[in-house]
């Protein structure tokens, strides 16, 4: 059942190539232009042209998906993006109205508050679409339209394949936006679709480099406490690498923005604490590398992660991690990989239940 994999997790890593490829699969079409299947979608483009702001509501790493989701939305449909914990979403009163396009995601459909969320904003007159994994789950039914992640059933508690899956569908629904309203070319949106096909063989590379990450494990794998640090999308993925790092191998995990740091966590960088530093985006790598510098300075060990090719920062890594190039909006598929493998490796060698890890379910169906 685990085909071979020593755990569920591992094996869903791996499953991640074809869980992307299933995902993208009849939604782009031949010549390079996006289609995304409006009909699958239920989702009028007058409507899409129409909504004045765009509410992404989700629990856990589906929530680390929506973070990742606001940068991009917001960048290639220029509408604003909202994005809440669920539990947090619901009793705040929030600004919900028909202009509003909320969008749930989760993996199982089941997730009680962000079951509640949908119903709080369909009551208040929003349209809701979902991005779930399960077929027939409580919120593809509730919801007004549905964009399925074909992972395949997701088994490990930590979740991995189904948030990559979520990545691109939050990259497909940015582009159907893009498309409505007129904010990008038909050239750029090509770009982006093509640039989308290349992703699974991309994960595929990154996955053929695991051997490095589970050498990096052994030099965290003592350590109480790591930092997770990055600016803008990088930012989003930190949040989801330090999550990954915690609920598996129990070692304390913080995620920051980078510039962040030094107003107040910096006092707690000390020598050879891990810093694990994202830093896959162009327009802010200066000020990334000097946030790198900041806490090289302390003594911090730093493992970075890295498009290829990156000169500057070989200078400043203690481990780099490469992963290959594309499109901004789309590397935090391609950089998130390195994370998951790390958290997977770190928990096996520290002996914990990587697939069951305490206190946790799968699906959490309580409020
Ligand atoms: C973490 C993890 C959880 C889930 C969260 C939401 O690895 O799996 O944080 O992401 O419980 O679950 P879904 O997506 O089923 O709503």
């Amino acid at each position: 059942e685990k085909g071979g994999y020593d755990h569920f997790m591992l094996k869903e890593i791996f499953e991640q190539p074809k869980a992307l490829r299933d995902t993208l699969s009849g939604r782009i079409v031949e010549n390079g232009h996006v289609t995304l299947n409006m009909e699958e979608l239920k989702l009028d483009p007058a409507e899409l042209r129409a909504a004045n702001k765009v509410c992404i509501v989700a629990c856990g790493t589906a929530y680390h998906a929506g973070f990742v989701g606001k940068y991009i939305i917001e960048n290639l449909a220029r509408i604003p993006v909202e994005v809440d914990v669920a539990s947090e979403f619901r009793y705040r009163n929030p600004l919900v109205d028909a202009h509003t396009l909320m969008v749930v995601v989760s993996q199982s459909g089941e997730t009680a508050d962000t079951l509640a969320a949908l119903r709080e904003a369909k009551g208040k007159g929003a349209k809701v679409f979902a991005v779930t994994n399960v077929v027939g789950s409580s919120i593809a039914r509730e919801a007004d339209a549905v964009l399925y992640t074909w992972a395949g059933p997701e088994i490990a508690v930590a979740s991995t394949k189904a948030y990559t899956t979520q990545l691109l569908a939050m990259n497909l629904l940015a582009l159907a936006l893009a498309e409505a309203r007129g904010t990008l070319s038909a050239e750029e949106i090509s770009e982006i679709a093509g640039a989308m096909r290349e992703i699974p063989k991309q994960v595929e590379d990154v996955l053929n480099a695991a051997g490095e990450v589970r050498m990096v494990a052994e030099k965290i794998k003592k350590w109480n406490d790591a930092f997770f640090i990055g600016r803008s999308i990088d930012y989003a993925v930190a949040m989801e690498g330090s999550l990954k790092l915690k609920e598996i191998s129990y070692i304390h995990a913080e995620a920051y923005a980078a510039g962040e740091l030094k107003h107040g966590t910096l006092a707690l960088i000390t020598e050879n604490i891990p810093v694990i530093a994202l830093a896959t985006q162009e327009q802010v790598l200066e000020k990334t590398i000097s946030n790198i510098q900041e806490v090289k300075a302390r003594g911090a060990m730093i493992i970075a992660v890295a498009q290829e090719g990156n000169k500057e920062i070989v200078k400043f890594a203690d481990v780099l991690l490469t992963v290959p190039r594309t499109h901004p909006a789309l590397t935090p598929i391609l950089a998130v990989v390195p994370l998951q493998l790390l958290s997977y490796y770190t928990s096996v060698v520290r002996g914990c239940d990587v697939d069951k890890p305490r206190n946790l379910a799968k699906s959490v169906t309580v409020e």
